[in-house]
């Protein structure tokens, strides 16, 4: 029996009911499976946690959390609470705590699923997008003077480590060569930005030569919304900045038909610490308590999960079932269809109990 155990975050809005079913679905695959175990710990940590406690996490929060195998994590954003609090409060602590700098965030359209692109179906678009996950524009430096006053200055600092930039490239460069189209954009703003993004394209340059067999080119970020809405089959593997990435992926998820389709993970690839798996999307006020939130974001990130502990038969079987019920239309209201959360969720567990592969 292979063992992992999972601490659960499902935090605020449909964080909760997104997380729920996925935890729902790893049952059934430990079920059907037979020969692993999912130990699953749920925290209750937020913004109720915050109301309650000032703080989103408790102090010791880290050191809980490195015992475990993986992180699953809901969404995080309150109405009542800054998002920066929130954000600065649970998510990002975690990220860069456990030093999780690469962030990968596959996109397709999945089948019965239709993008908002004329004429571009299933195949059509198959990315996986690579954000630099630990320094850049979120790096956290910055500050403001003269709080409050007419000549009030803030500064928002964006941080390029050679360190930092080398390794996301190579992650990059090396995903990108492990996919059939061995094709990887690089995307860079090194025409208006001189200094971090003209260091950022030359380290891409130095690293590429580690990859002669990865095809490679570069794109300004502007230049590439454009590229991802018309010529979206010219893309595969993207590697960018935190900020640039964080925009370009709510694009490439919109584009694939819904925020609540598109998955994210949060790796330390050397596995130093446990990686953090999440849907993209946030905690979706304007839904939430309905019972209609999109689970398969939260399913995808899941199956990314067991990718990363080495479950790849569990992953696919996941994956299998996820496209079978998109398929024959059993979608929730985001993707044009009129099930709830939980007919979704019963649809997969059932394809991966029927399911004989
Ligand atoms: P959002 O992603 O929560 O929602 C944007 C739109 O997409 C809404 O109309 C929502 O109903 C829809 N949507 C999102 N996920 C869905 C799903 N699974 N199924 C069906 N529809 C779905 O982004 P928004 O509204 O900008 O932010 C709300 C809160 O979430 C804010 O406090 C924000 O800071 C936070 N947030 C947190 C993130 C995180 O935890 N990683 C990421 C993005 C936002
Ligand atoms: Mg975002």
């Amino acid at each position: 029996m292979r063992e992992y155990s999972i601490a659960a975050i499902p935090a605020d809005g449909i964080g909760p009911e997104v997380i729920a079913a996925g935890v729902t679905v790893l049952e059934s695959l430990q079920k059907r499976l037979g020969d692993v175990r999912f130990n699953v710990e749920t925290f209750d940590w937020g913004s109720a946690y915050y109301r309650k406690h000032g703080v989103m996490m408790p102090t010791d929060a880290l050191a809980r959390l490195k015992t475990f195998d993986a992180i699953y994590f809901g969404a995080v954003g309150a109405p009542d609470v800054p998002d920066h609090i929130t954000l600065w409060g649970l998510r990002l602590p975690i990220c860069q705590g456990f030093d999780q700098y690469a962030n990968v965030r596959p996109t397709k359209i999945l089948p019965g699923i239709t993008s908002p692109l004329r004429n571009v179906g299933t195949g059509d678009l198959d990315w996986v997008i690579v954000r630099e996950n630990s320094e850049g524009e979120y790096a956290g430096c910055g500050g403001r003077v003269h709080r409050g006053l007419p000549e009030e200055v803030g500064t928002e600092v964006a941080v390029f480590t050679r360190v930092g930039v080398q390794r996301i490239m190579r992650y990059a460069f090396r995903l990108a060569q492990s996919r059939p189209r061995k094709l990887l954009t690089v995307v860079t703003k090194s025409n208006a930005q001189r200094h971090g993004m003209v260091m950022w394209d030359e380290i891409a340059d130095e690293v590429s030569k580690e990859f002669p067999d990865v095809t490679w080119d570069k794109m300004l970020v502007d230049a590439m919304t454009v590229r991802m809405t018309l010529k979206p089959q010219s893309l595969d593997t993207i590697v960018a900045t935190n900020l640039h990435a964080d925009i370009l992926s709510d694009l490439a998820g919109a584009l694939a038909g819904s925020l609540g389709v598109a998955p994210t993970a949060n790796i330390d690839p050397e596995r130093r610490f446990p990686s953090m798996f999440e849907p993209i999307h946030g905690s979706a006020f304007d839904i939430t308590g309905k019972g209609i939130a999109n689970p398969v974001a939260s399913f995808w990130t899941a199956a990314q999960m067991l990718d990363h502990l080495g479950e790849r038969d569990a992953s696919a079987r996941l994956m299998r079932a996820v496209e079978k019920v998109s398929g024959v239309g059993i979608k929730t209201p985001d993707v044009g269809g009129n099930a709830t959360t939980k007919q979704v969720t019963d649809a997969v567990v059932d394809a991966i109990y029927s399911s004989n592969e």
